[in-house]
């Protein structure tokens, strides 16, 4: 049974979304981890704020709202109520969903920004950057492209090379151009105030050695600590779409500077209106006295702002630290990266015109860990997962159960149940999967509590319900058996509150109670309860098709053809090419292609593999590794003649589990189509030793 716990005191944010567009899975991701956590704590029975709010500053919002024709003020109010609607939709439980731009997230930048360079850690220096004469505009490397210094690569933005891997300024470039107006910018000089984050060193090791860091954020602030922190710009020119820094006309706070502050803001406004004590949550001391926690939710590409600026500014300014800051991984659909122009981008609100949230709420919480590894929404599994999982064990558990309380018990469960060992255990499992919750490892709650389903599921197989139905003189059997059935899936149900809010919600209508985390064992025997309705369909290929076919057709790779999205458009099943009389691209783009990580390999042994007609066990040398691969070239090689040889190696492949073992890779070979002209291993010319990467 579940120990009596002190209640915490916990405030805890994700990421601020930009106010320049459509929230997309992406987003939901990680405001459905959050969620996720947050619910968790309050069901059992802590004090969990949850706060967000819209990122609104930044040159990106300022040229869009020109772009529109309307002022960037008018730009983030639609784009704040779009948000909102589709958080909301998602049954997202933010106390508070505020924007950057507000009176409470100026005086807070301010106030900040002050003390640090009251305390002396602003610098003042000019610097020389790309300016372009036509928009007026001082341009980041992203609105710059041109010829790369080193290779004369065309196209190149002005931060690095895509090409030769060369990272420079923008004023480098070769031939540039300004891509807000094709102009060739100027080099111009300006003042910029910078946040002095190498006096903080001493400070960021020892925040390094906050336990609650996952592993892989640890690491990261550990290489950027070892290469030297460098100062940091947070000040930006007008024209600016920001807060005017006190004293310094014409100088605007860099998006990034307020960003983080906005968590305060938020949180401020969110006390005005209920009461609470703003200090408490982020004053250093009255934090450390009234024992309250903080942990900011945010996204692996973000760790540098939340994991050293962040908390050096605070502890500049007195503010409290973060408990942790937990990093998940980038979310990836059928594999590919999400992406606008290739017609991946499934947005909320399209994915909430076609089905239901708790289905996304699911499969992301089954995909969850604690980790940043990467998730991957494969929309196949998606569908399998759901019915397999809800409809096919949970749900079904009320299902097989809920008539027979209807029609021959008037509603009412039993006060005896027939099998209380069974319910014993999955009343026990609560500490466990509470423990489980905690730490993020969702995906390991809910695959824990699918197994609880599992036995309870076997439980009405085995007393077979519909059976003793119709056997005479068997009613307090059947009642107490049924009685068994739906007490277990209400507390299974109670267990996934957190992930499946709607579900719970309809199940406690059906329950006739309110669930908390544990105790139906002892308050639900003998209760009323109402006619069971149907609480979850089975999801439809259909509607994944339909969803893919709004997302294609309103995303903009409907009308930029060369860069439709094979994958996206193959997945959405025979679909004819969109209006635009596209042909399936299937060209990649060179960062694709240096995602896949080539080496060469040494075969140390090739052994056959039992069972197996065509695959070769190899054991590689991969330089400072040994790896094994099954590969597909029985037909061409005989074990002995492989040994000794090099090869190449796609070294960062996912491992996959084969009937024979794991495969870590795949070695390359040429092939026709058919194999019928025979399999060409790969090889590298001689001299190339294993662990080489290939580029
Ligand atoms: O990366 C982003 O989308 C930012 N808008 C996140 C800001 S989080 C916080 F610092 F405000
Ligand atoms: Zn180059």
């Amino acid at each position: 049974m579940t120990t009596k716990i002190k209640p915490r005191r916990i405030l805890v944010t994700s990421a601020l979304p930009y106010a320049n567009g459509p929230l997309h899975l992406g987003h939901l991701l990680e405001h459905i981890q959050t969620d996720i956590w947050a619910r968790f704590q309050r069901l059992r029975g802590h004090e969990c704020h949850y706060v967000c709010a819209d990122d609104t500053h930044g040159t990106p919002i300022m040229l869009k709202a020109q772009e529109l024709g309307v002022s960037p003020e008018a730009l983030i109010a639609q784009v704040h109520g779009e948000h909102l609607a589709d958080l909301q939709g998602f049954n997202i439980s933010h106390d508070n969903y505020y924007t950057t731009h507000s009176e409470e997230n100026r005086a807070h930048a301010s106030s900040i920004y002050l003390k640090l360079k009251q305390r002396g850690y602003i610098a003042e220096r000019s610097i020389v950057q790309a300016f372009d004469p036509e928009k007026k505009l001082f341009l980041a490397d992203r609105y710059v492209k041109g010829s790369c210094p080193r290779c004369d690569a065309s196209d190149q933005y002005g931060d690095n090379c895509e090409v030769c891997g060369a990272t420079y300024a923008p004023t480098d470039l070769k031939n540039p151009i300004s891509i807000l107006s094709g102009a060739t910018p100027v080099e111009k000089e300006s003042l910029h105030y910078f946040f002095k984050l190498p006096e903080f060193t001493d400070f960021i090791k020892e925040w390094l050695g906050n336990e609650n860091l996952q592993p892989a954020v640890r690491n990261k602030l550990g290489e950027w600590l070892e290469s030297g922190l460098q100062e940091w710009d947070i000040s930006r020119d007008a024209p600016y779409f920001g807060f005017e820094i006190p004293d310094a006309p014409g100088k605007y706070f860099y998006v990034w500077l307020d960003a983080p502050i906005g968590y305060m803001a938020s949180f401020e406004n969110y006390c005005q209106r209920v009461g609470l004590d703003f200090d408490e949550f982020w004053d250093r001391d009255a934090a450390a006295s009234a024992g309250t926690e903080l942990y900011h939710f945010i996204g692996k590409d973000i760790i540098n702002f939340h994991g050293l600026f962040w908390p050096a500014m605070m502890h500049a300014c007195d503010l409290r630290l973060p408990n942790a800051i937990f990093a998940h991984g980038f979310l990836s659909v059928d594999g590919a990266k999400m992406s606008k122009s290739r017609g991946t981008f499934i947005t909320a609100s399209s994915y909430l015109e076609h089905l239901a949230p708790d289905y996304l709420r699911y499969y992301f919480a089954s995909r969850l860990g604690s980790g940043v590894d990467d998730i991957d929404l494969n929309l196949e599994d998606f569908v399998q997962k759901c019915n397999a999982d809800l409809v096919g064990k949970l749900v079904n558990i009320a299902s097989r159960c809920a008539g027979f309380i209807t029609k021959r018990f008037n509603n009412t469960l039993a006060n005896e149940v027939d099998n209380p060992e069974l319910l014993t255990d999955i009343a026990q499992a609560g500490d466990a999967l509470a423990a489980l919750y905690e730490v993020r490892e969702f995906g390991k709650a809910a695959r824990d509590i699918m197994a609880l389903a599992d036995r309870a599921n076997q439980y009405i197989d085995e007393k077979q319900p519909w059976v003793v139905a119709k056997q005479e003189g068997q009613e307090q059997l059947l009642h107490a058996i049924c009685s068994t059935g739906v007490i277990a899936f209400a507390q299974l149900i109670a267990y996934l509150k957190p992930i499946l809010p709607s579900l719970a919600s309809d199940s406690e209508a059906f329950l006739n109670t309110k669930l908390e985390w544990q105790g139906v064992n002892d308050s639900l025997p003998g209760t009323t309860i109402n006619k069971f309705k149907p609480l979850l369909k089975r999801l439809e290929n259909s509607s994944i098709e339909q969803l893919l076919e709004a997302n294609r057709q309103s995303s903009p790779a409907a009308a930029a053809p060369a860069q439709a999205n094979a994958k996206t458009s193959g997945k959405a099943g025979g679909k004819k090419p969109a209006a635009t009389g596209e042909s399936k691209d299937t060209t990649i783009e060179i960062d694709e292609f240096m995602q896949v990580e080539l080496r060469v390999a040494r075969i140390e042994k090739a052994e056959a593999v039992e069972g197996a007609d065509k695959l070769l066990k190899l054991t590689l040398d991969v330089g400072n590794e040994t790896r094994t691969v099954f590969s597909g070239i029985k037909s061409a090689y005989s074990p002995d003649d492989l040994q000794g040889r090099l090869t190449v190696l796609v070294a960062n492949l996912k491992p996959r589990k084969m009937r024979f073992g794991t495969s870590e890779g795949m070695v390359l070979a040429a092939s026709s189509d058919d194999d019928k002209a025979g399999i060409y291993l790969l090889e590298p010319d001689s001299g190339a030793r294993p662990g080489m990467r290939i580029t």
